[in-house]
């Protein structure tokens, strides 16, 4: 019997505070009707001042470990994905380890922009395989808001925060082939030669302070169509699986354009695709967890089905993975 990491359980968190369009266009030369078609975005959520990476995602966590029937003692690992930690060290996966009451084990934060979660679900999923850990709590967790240039309406009007988890346990349930639980692939890419399309203006060892994010965001968006297509594309071809085999697309949620763009190669329809950009925005490294949640809880997504999942991002990186629920 072989050992596969399965999710056995979700949460997530958004902050209070909740900003539109409309707000926008108060702040910045835009309109609500140029953000809805470009972006497919109407509102997002925004972190309060004094509300930290860390804060968020400890809620998401506390979720997902209730969800999982489990205690904080019970966990073995925590790697959060982010990109906006509360400080440059230590951790935000040590800080949800100590405030959670986890037991001493491996916590670190992972860096991979909007694929941070992919990255982090590939990481923690490799642990387990080899036995050196049974359960790590997997998070991605942004405050976007803190590295936005609030006058840059090319990037203000797409980042936000937010936070999502999910708890990954060791499982040898009988089941054979693409039938049994737990991630089956996971796929992972970067090309650091494009990293200057999508990155900050500083960062400690640079400027001494973490800078702002400016994006090339049509070139983003050339590259995002492709890299999606073929990641997809392999995902299924590694896996022999075809598409209608696939029950959700739970995509990166960066603009609606690519996601509408990655459905249609799959030939997937959108009712099968967790769209939160609306209500979300882009959260970077929360957006997949946050949606995988989000259809959790309002029952879309069901035990024992297919998930694929996707992202890309700053780096240029981009990842999926094929996982049963
Ligand atoms: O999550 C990480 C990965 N990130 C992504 O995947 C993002 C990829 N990129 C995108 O999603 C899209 O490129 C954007 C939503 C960022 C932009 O959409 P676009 O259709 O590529 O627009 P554009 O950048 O080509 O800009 C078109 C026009 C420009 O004006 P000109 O040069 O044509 O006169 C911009 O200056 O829209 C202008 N513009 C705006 N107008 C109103 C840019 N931002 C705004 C704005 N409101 N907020």
């Amino acid at each position: 019997m072989t050992v596969k990491s399965i999710i056995t359980g979700t949460g997530s968190y958004l902050p209070e505070k909740i900003l539109t369009n409309a707000d926008l266009e108060k702040m910045v030369d835009t309109t609500d009707e140029w953000i809805t078609q470009r972006s497919g975005i109407k509102s997002r959520h925004i972190a309060a001042e004094d509300e930290t990476t860390g804060d968020m995602a400890i809620a998401a966590a506390r979720q997902a470990i209730e969800a999982a029937n489990i205690n904080p003692e019970d966990i073995d690992g925590v790697i959060v994905a982010t990109t906006t930690p509360d400080r440059t060290f230590p951790s935000v996966a040590v800080k949800v380890q100590a405030e959670l009451g986890c037991p001493p084990g491996l916590a670190f934060d992972v860096q991979a922009v909007c694929t941070g979660f992919v990255y982090a679900l590939s990481v923690a999923d490799n642990f387990i395989k080899t036995g050196q850990a049974q359960r790590i709590l997997v998070i991605g967790a942004e405050k976007m808001s803190s590295l936005v240039d609030w006058k840059d309406r090319t990037t203000c009007v797409l980042f936000a925060d937010g936070a999502g988890a999910v708890i990954l346990e060791a499982s040898e349930e009988e089941g054979a082939g693409i039938d049994a639980r737990g991630i089956h692939s996971t796929h992972l890419y970067a090309n650091g030669t494009q990293r200057g399309m999508l990155q900050t203006s500083g960062g400690p060892s640079t400027t001494g302070d973490a800078g702002h994010i400016e994006m090339q965001g049509r070139e983003v968006f050339k590259y995002a169509v492709t890299y999606m297509a073929d990641i997809v594309a392999e995902v299924l071809a590694v896996n022999q699986v075809k598409p209608e085999e696939i029950d959700w697309l739970v995509p990166h949620q960066a603009n609606i354009r690519i996601i509408e763009s990655t459905a249609q190669k799959l030939d997937m329809p959108m009712d099968k695709v967790v769209v939160t950009i609306d209500k979300h925005g882009n959260t970077s490294a929360a957006s997949i967890p946050l949606a995988l949640d989000e259809a959790v809880r309002d029952g879309r997504i069901q035990p024992g089905q297919l998930l694929l999942i996707e992202a890309m991002g700053g780096g240029l990186t981009w990842g999926a993975a094929l996982v049963r629920f």
